[in-house]
């Protein structure tokens, strides 16, 4: 049962929430599923939280239950300034949505179209504007990423206090890692002062050697770098996970290592 009202990153009684984009350069690691279930942890827990997908796959709509194609409005129309985020708000599981469907695809060509022009001064600041007319309304705002560096993404990232990086631990998606860190990295370096808050290893079949061995090798490489850390907590590959995304119905009874993380992370009980 939530618990709402409960308050973190409280000043003088107005929140600020922290803003968590989940993010990786590689596709399918459970970037989506990480968001869902973090939302619905954080809402058991009595955090008031929002989602806020920046993916033109438009999954969150999904994994809620909501078909994307009876969207009207989604955050593409309040990028480019035609609605605001109260216009696009919808709620499903003790979770406020701010969705996206294809749409969301136009964005980089419309603003790389503008781009002298007076229309969008500041193309990378769009969605931290937006989320600015939110912010003092949650404890947590997650950002679903799509696995590419558009504008979407630099956007999330540079509307962000915070990144998590999901990893399925093998070859392949390792190396999204560090180019997922390479971009973060430059981003950085543009004078934001986001914080990688560590890397979530998804889709674990422990019982494989192959994963066994390189989520110890994961954890080896990242002890040697004191900024990022490998979470203790491990998702494992589970046919309920997949199946919660398509049913549209998230539950976290259903998925307690998600629960497990948001502790975690947030050090919250
Ligand atoms: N722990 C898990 N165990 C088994 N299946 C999972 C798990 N997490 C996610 N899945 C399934 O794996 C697929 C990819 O997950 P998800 O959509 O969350 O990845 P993603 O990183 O968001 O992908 P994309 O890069 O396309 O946005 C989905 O079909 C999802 O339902
Ligand atoms: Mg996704």
């Amino acid at each position: 049962m939530a618990r709402h009202s409960k308050t973190t990153n409280t000043t003088n009684n107005t929140k600020t929430a922290r803003i968590i984009s989940v993010a990786s350069q590689k596709g399918g690691v459970g970037k989506t599923a990480t968001v869902t279930n973090m939302a619905v942890g954080l809402v058991s827990l009595g955090y008031k939280t929002a989602i806020v997908d920046m993916d033109a796959q438009g999954h969150i709509a999904l994994s809620f239950g909501i078909k994307k194609t009876d969207l009207k409005k989604t955050i593409f129309d309040v990028l480019i300034g035609e609605a605001k985020m109260r216009d696009i708000k919808q709620h499903a599981f003790g979770v406020d949505l701010y969705l996206s469907n294809n749409s969301l695809s136009e964005l980089s060509p419309k603003v790389m179209a503008q781009i002298n022009s007076k229309l969008f001064p500041a193309p990378k600041y769009l969605l931290r504007k937006a989320i600015g007319e939110i912010r003092t309304q949650y404890d947590y705002i997650l950002i679903d990423t799509s696995p590419s560096n558009d504008i979407p993404t630099i956007n999330s990232l540079l509307a962000s206090t915070d990144i998590i990086i999901p990893v399925l631990p093998e070859g392949l998606s390792i190396d999204g890692i560090y180019e997922t860190i390479f971009l973060i990295k430059g981003i950085q370096e543009q004078g934001s002062k986001i914080n990688i808050l560590g890397i979530l290893p998804t889709m674990v079949q422990d019982h494989t050697n192959l994963h066994h061995v390189k989520l110890q090798e994961l954890r080896k490489q990242f002890a040697e770098t004191p900024d990022i850390k490998v979470f203790d907590t491990v998702i494992k590959r589970a046919i309920r996970h997949g199946l919660a995304q398509t049913d549209g119905e998230p539950d976290i009874k259903k998925a307690p290592e998600y629960l497990s993380f948001v502790k975690e992370v947030f050090a919250i009980a």
